[in-house]
């Protein structure tokens, strides 16, 4: 997954391709007018043999087609552009969400019964206390950072609980969630690879500590569930590992953003923080409204695993994919206004934000819940919203989210 990353940024740099220009200023922190234009075209081919979707109803249709996979129909991912950026040895596995049918479907049955949305139900508390704690200590430093103070904290507070993991070091793990997300985009320079390698390797012996000691003394909690599957011999060690990582990373990065993004939304549309503020009970479908206009994950990719003909253009078999998630809730075909912003919108279809299909969000209930009560609570305590015009977004584009927020309490 890396490697074909690491293709898009480069490859399609040197093409001169419009999702090159995505990684670049003033595409990265807007690319929504490169998507208006890749919609244009049903199939945008690149010169180097990937394709990009951008219109609601093909993103849709390649997601839930299981002739598109995520690796190659040998196995494998698209040979890396550069060197892999893990040193010599190191035991590295593509998580369930790099996977296809059937270690896919295996790994994820296994990990499922964890996100139930009756088991997320039992979590709801936990997220209510934690969400007042950070406001409180947010909103008593008068001007505070949304994205430091309380939007990166609460998923991370809340998804280390849920695994077990006991003392977390929330700056470090939300540094972790950055490397690895901007990971996403292919790793370019040597700084990246590094901080790649080590946080790697601090989660793997982390968790390979947690593993042994769940193995000594279960508790209830989600890893020491995947070590019972692991003495069942349902999966591996390094899978056990693998997956746990995937679940913790997935499970703060995303819905952080999810947070960031709808902040920085109402910012600019005051007057739809005046409905929430007077109606909280409109978090839920502010949450929604999020997920289409901006969401956390922009793009993610498919393999083909026959050819297949997609738009009335052909595609050949094991050719990539970019599934361009974050140009479907703006597509005009789809949705009427799709720039407006409105959380009275009765919207026409289900979001991709959380994709579709088999490699559907695992944790979807879990981030709705967050994010819902992140914004009701929000509205209560903070009459308005003033962001800077400007405001400092992240240099990634698959994942869309700002470095900090400041806001006054
Ligand atoms: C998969 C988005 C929160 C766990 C995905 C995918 C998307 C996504 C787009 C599928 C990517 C693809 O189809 O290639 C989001 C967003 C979130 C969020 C926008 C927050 C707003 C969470 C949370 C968890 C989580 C809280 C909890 C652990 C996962 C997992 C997968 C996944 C495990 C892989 C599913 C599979 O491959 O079967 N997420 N996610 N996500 N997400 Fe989330």
């Amino acid at each position: 997954r890396l490697a074909a990353q690491r293709l898009v940024t480069r490859g399609f740099a040197i093409a001169g391709d419009p999702l090159a220009r995505l990684a670049t200023a003033p595409w990265r922190y807007d690319p929504y007018p490169i998507y208006a234009g890749l919609r244009g075209r049903s199939v945008h081919r690149s010169r180097f043999g990937f394709y990009t979707v951008a219109t609601y109803d093909l993103c849709s249709q390649i997601l839930r087609d299981r002739t598109f996979g995520v690796r190659t129909r040998d196995g494998l991912e698209p040979p890396p552009a550069t060197q892999s950026p893990l040193p010599q040895g190191t035991p590295v596995i593509p998580t369930f969400l790099e996977q296809d049918p059937p270690d896919h479907t295996r790994l994820r049955a296994l990990a499922r019964p964890a996100f139930s949305p009756r088991k997320i139900e039992g979590y709801r508390e936990v997220v209510h206390k934690t969400t007042s704690r950070l406001l409180d200590d947010a909103l008593a430093k008068g001007t505070f950072d949304l994205i430091a103070d309380f939007a990166a904290p609460l998923p991370i507070a809340v998804i280390s609980d849920l695994l077990g993991i006991p003392d977390v070091d929330t700056e470090r793990f939300a540094r972790y969630g950055r490397v690895l997300g901007a990971s996403l985009d292919g790793t370019t320079t040597l700084r990246q690879a590094r901080a790649l390698r080590s946080a790697t390797a601090d989660l793997q012996a982390l968790f390979r500590s947690l593993i042994a000691q769940r193995t000594e003394a279960p508790g209830d909690d989600v890893i020491s569930a995947l070590v019972r599957s692991l003495g069942a011999g349902e999966l591996t060690e390094l899978e056990l590992v693998t997956t746990c990582e995937l679940l913790l990373i997935a499970g703060f990065e995303t819905t952080a953003n999810l947070i960031g993004n709808g902040m920085w939304t109402f910012a600019r549309n005051p007057e739809q923080w005046e409905s929430l503020r007077s109606d909280p009970s409109m978090a839920s479908a502010a949450v929604e409204e999020v997920l289409r206009y901006e969401p956390p994950i922009q793009l993610t990719q498919r393999i083909t695993h026959a050819a297949s003909v997609i738009g009335g253009v052909e595609i050949p078999a094991d050719r990539m994919v970019i599934v361009a998630l974050g140009s479907t809730g703006r597509d005009p075909e789809a949705y009427s206004n799709p720039d407006t912003f409105d959380l009275t919108r009765t919207p026409e279809r289900d979001h991709l934000g959380f994709s579709s299909g088999i490699h559907y969000c695992l944790g979807a209930p879990l981030a709705r819940m967050e994010a819902e009560i992140a914004f009701a609570a929000l509205a209560e305590r903070l009459p308005a919203v003033r962001a800077p015009r400007s405001p400092r977004w992240r240099d990634t584009t698959v994942i869309r989210g700002l470095r900090s927020l400041v806001l006054a309490a």
